[in-house]
This record gives C-alpha cells, structure tokens and sequence, in this order.
C-alpha cells in the first residue's frame, strides 16, 4: 500500500501545529517526524544522540515543508529538559503537541535485573516522560487543542516474560497518560499513548539478529507480520490531529494482536 501526503483527509492534517518530539533520532522518531512534517506540522526534534539528530535534520531539510530544528537534550536531566522546550516554544513560536518517544529497553525478571538498570530506564521512560510534559504542558494550556501522545508498550498490558523494569515503566506511563487526560481536558489538551508490540527499529536490532527471538515473537502476534516504524507514526498523527478530537485517556494496543495471547 502507498502513501501520499496529498490523500491525508484535512482532519489527518497537522497544518500550523507545532510538535515537540522526544526520541526523535530513534527508529520510530524519525517515522514520526517524517509523517508530521508531511502532515503539515513544524517540528523541534529533542534526542541525546547529536549526530542521528543532525542527520535525520539534513533529510528532513533536504525536502521542502515546515520549520524544523533540532535541540539536543537529555530527558532526564531537569535543566536540559524545561531549555529545550523553552527553545522549543521560542523557535516554532509556541507548541501544540508534544510526542514522548525516548526510551530504552533491558531484559531482565525481578532477580536479575540490577538494581542501577532499573533505576536508568525508570529514570528515561519514567521521569523523562514527566518532565518533558511538566515543562511543556504550561505552552499547550496556551494552545487550547493541545494534544500529548506517549509510547508506552503491548508489555505494560501482558506483563511479559524477561522485562520486569521495562514492564514497570511503561505501565507508569499508561497510569500517568490516564492521570494527564483527567488533569487536563479542562484546558482542551488531549492525552493519549500507543502500546505496540515488536517494531523493527534499533532498539530490537539484537533480537532482528537472534533467529529464535523472531520465531518466539512471530508465534506470540497473531497477525502474520510484526510492526514498522510507520506503524506506529501513523497512529500516532491519529491521536495528533483534529480526527480524534474527542479522544483523551486511550492507551491504545498497536500489537498485531499480541495482547490477545493465542
Ligand atoms: N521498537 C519496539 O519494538 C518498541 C515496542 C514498544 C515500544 N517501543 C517504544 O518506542 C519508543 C521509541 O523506540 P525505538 O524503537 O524507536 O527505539 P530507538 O532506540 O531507536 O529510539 C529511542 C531514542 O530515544 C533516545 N533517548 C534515549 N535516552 C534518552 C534520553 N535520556 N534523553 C533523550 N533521548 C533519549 C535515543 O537516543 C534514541 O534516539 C521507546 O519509548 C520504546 O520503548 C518500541
């Protein structure tokens, strides 16, 4: 199936909104920013990784769209988080959707998962998502149709094997979109997150590489295919755009069924 920007009905559109995307030089980010930036939308990309951030701006530059620019930032860091989206504002001239995709993963059950792993990716996952919204969400209040799209995980709904600091985190992230949705519908702001299964990206390129991994996680998705990045982008500008504007609190499975169990 093609894509063209042209064919996106006016309430897909992102026309004169402007985004402020966390983890953006990552796998699913830079599907991300590309699909915003064709859906019309201006873009401030935050990741800690300079040199994919200056390389995922050359592309998106080399085409013709939106502003866009690049702020490199550690989401865990206070500081680093409320310049970003201070320079953010300033550059795009305010911001009406922020999209939280930094994360890491780790294997690992309750045993044997060391104590500073879990620490580390409650820290990204966790608190990095709740800065970037605590700092931001005083622009989207200014906005009125703000809207807040997270990447939690098919592991927050299964639980799953291997995964208990990964797990964890990303089940604080469904409480925390369910808990922004309530706080903040009053000022028009929407909160959603995406919960997907295997996406093929960097962050499952060990796996990619490990053949019983891709047996296990084809037998455990019901549909006969695993995820894109694309995938996700797409569901994405559905929670972005005026096409859900009735939408708030939904942590949807974008799964290929895995949630189901078989
Ligand atoms: N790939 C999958 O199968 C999958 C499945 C479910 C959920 N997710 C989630 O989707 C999101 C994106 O994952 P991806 O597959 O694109 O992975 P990825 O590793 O390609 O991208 C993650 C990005 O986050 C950035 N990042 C990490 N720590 C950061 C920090 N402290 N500050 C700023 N940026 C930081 C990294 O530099 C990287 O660019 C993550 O939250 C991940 O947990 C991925």
């Amino acid at each position: 199936m093609t894509r063209s920007s042209r064919s996106l009905p006016a309430r897909f559109r992102l026309d004169g909104r402007r985004t402020l995307l966390t983890g953006a030089a990552g796998g699913i980010g830079e599907a991300i920013a590309k699909t915003f930036r064709e859906a019309g939308s201006s873009l401030a990309l935050i990741d800690l990784d300079s040199a994919r951030l200056k390389s995922l701006l050359r592309s998106l530059e080399s085409s013709s769209g939106p502003p866009v620019f690049a702020i490199r930032a550690n989401v865990t860091r206070e500081r680093d988080v409320a310049r970003a989206v201070r320079e953010a504002a300033a550059k795009l001239g305010g911001i009406d959707i922020v999209v939280n995709a930094a994360g890491i993963t780790a294997k690992g059950d309750v045993a044997s998962t060391d104590p500073a792993v879990w620490r580390r990716l409650l820290d990204i996952n966790v608190t990095g998502t709740f800065l970037t919204c605590h700092a931001a969400v005083p622009y989207l209040r200014r906005a009125r149709d703000g809207a807040i799209v997270t990447i939690s995980s098919v592991y927050s709904l299964i639980g799953g094997q291997n995964r208990a600091a990964y797990s964890t985190s990303k089940g604080a992230l469904d409480a925390l979109t369910r808990s922004m949705a309530a706080d903040l519908a009053k000022d028009g702001i929407r909160v959603n997150a995406v919960n997907p299964g295997f996406v093929r990206s960097p962050m499952t390129a060990p796996s990619l590489r490990d053949p019983t991994a891709m047996r296990f996680f084809r037998s455990a998705t019901p549909l006969p295919w695993l995820g894109d990045p694309q995938d996700v982008a797409d569901a994405i500008l559905y929670f972005a755009a005026p096409a859900s504007r009735f939408v708030t609190g939904v942590c949807m499975a974008l799964d290929g069924g895995r949630a189901l169990g078989r």
